[in-house]
């Protein structure tokens, strides 16, 4: 492995060589810092047999051009503004843009994935390209899902016509598995799914929830968030004996962390504390403001500023879907293989 070669490596990957540096010491059990990163990068230094074995494992798992079936994360916590939709998109996008075939789907009425990743939902909900027209008029979700320019990324959008139909599935029998049978359709075309559900237990979030086989609880460092968690795996759990056994949850990510706050810390602490034996704590994504500002731009903030401060946690959650993925349905390869 060249210098160049490392460097393009790190790059594509979107990470600070700091970020890189933390990401090699995660796998090889090292103590390397971004001046070793940046010596090995400019040729000033040999890279380690080891390190280069590694990124090239890493090149050969990479995905093919041949795609599916998909893991299905919900993104979820019933709790408002935790960062449901700050990880869906980041998540999304950082894996449409390695080459995976990435599908979002905004299962949410306020439409903010829709919105954040610069699409107006006024103007899908007229002609008719949301998931609502999938809810409620049968359309086929691959009828309504539009592309975000940069990444590749697919969405399906959502409106807020989506509240009414919400309302209204009550009526339809087992109506929490009408987005699993929605998704049936274009599963085999993708890699990852990813759903953005709302804030609340509602209609939606049940469907997804039903649909999933991951649960990702984005949860910011604040007291009633961590106490929203319990509520959330108290749902799951009846889920998985009412219907879906093998819901899984990825685990948490602490999210819009303050270090310097005494109030931050003390809810990471009871994070772990409650959490960690049983599930995967990830590490915190800070509180930064390139996530308001990129949602204001129309794009992802890991694809507009790739190191942006927080894109190493947002990194090591899709780390943990694609090595989940590996798990349930073999490598890329062992996929193709079979299907
Ligand atoms: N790490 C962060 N640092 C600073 N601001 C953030 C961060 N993550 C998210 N935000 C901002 O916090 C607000 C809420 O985030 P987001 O919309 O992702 O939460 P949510 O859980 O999806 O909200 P809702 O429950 O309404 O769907 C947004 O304005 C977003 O830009
Ligand atoms: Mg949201």
């Amino acid at each position: 492995m060249q210098a160049d070669d490392l460097k393009s490596f790190r790059e594509r990957r979107g990470l600070s060589q700091a970020d890189f540096a933390a990401w090699l010491n995660d796998r090889l059990g090292r103590k390397y810092d971004r001046q070793r990163i940046s010596r090995w990068e400019t040729g000033g230094e040999k890279i380690p047999t080891a390190v280069a074995r590694l990124l090239l494992d890493e090149v050969v798992a990479a995905p093919t051009e041949r795609h599916g079936p998909a893991l299905v994360s919900s993104v979820s916590l019933q709790k408002g503004g935790v960062g449901k939709t700050t990880t869906s998109v980041n998540a999304a996008s950082i894996l449409a843009l390695e080459g995976y075939r990435v599908l979002l789907i905004d299962a949410d009425p306020q439409a903010s994935a829709t919105l954040h990743l610069g699409f107006d939902p006024i103007g899908l909900q007229a002609s008719g390209r949301t998931i609502d027209n999938a809810f409620r008029d049968g359309v086929p979700i691959a009828d309504v899902i539009v592309t975000v320019e940069h990444s590749g990324l697919d969405l399906v959008p959502s409106s807020i016509r989506l509240s009414k139909t919400e309302a209204e599935l009550m009526s339809r029998p087992a109506s929490n598995f009408i987005l699993k049978k929605l998704m049936m359709a274009v599963r085999s075309d993708y890699d990852f799914v990813f759903i953005d559900t709302p804030p609340h237990l509602s209609q939606m979030t049940l469907n997804a929830l039903t649909a999933a086989d991951t649960v990702l609880i984005p949860c910011q460092t604040e007291v009633l968030a961590v106490a929203g968690v319990e509520y959330l795996l108290d749902t799951i759990n009846e889920i998985r004996e009412l219907c879906h056994p093998t819901l899984q949850v990825l685990g948490i990510l602490p999210t819009m962390y303050n270090s310097r706050l005494t109030q931050d810390r003390e809810s990471l602490r009871e994070m772990h504390e409650r959490y960690a034996a049983s599930l995967r704590v990830f590490e915190p994504v800070p509180r930064a403001t390139v996530y308001g500002q990129s949602v204001a731009a129309g794009r992802a903030a890991v694809e507009a500023i790739p190191d942006a401060a927080g894109a190493g946690a947002f990194r090591a959650v899709v780390d943990a879907l694609v090595t989940e993925r590996t798990r349930r349905f073999g490598s890329t390869q062992e996929v193709a293989h079979v299907a």
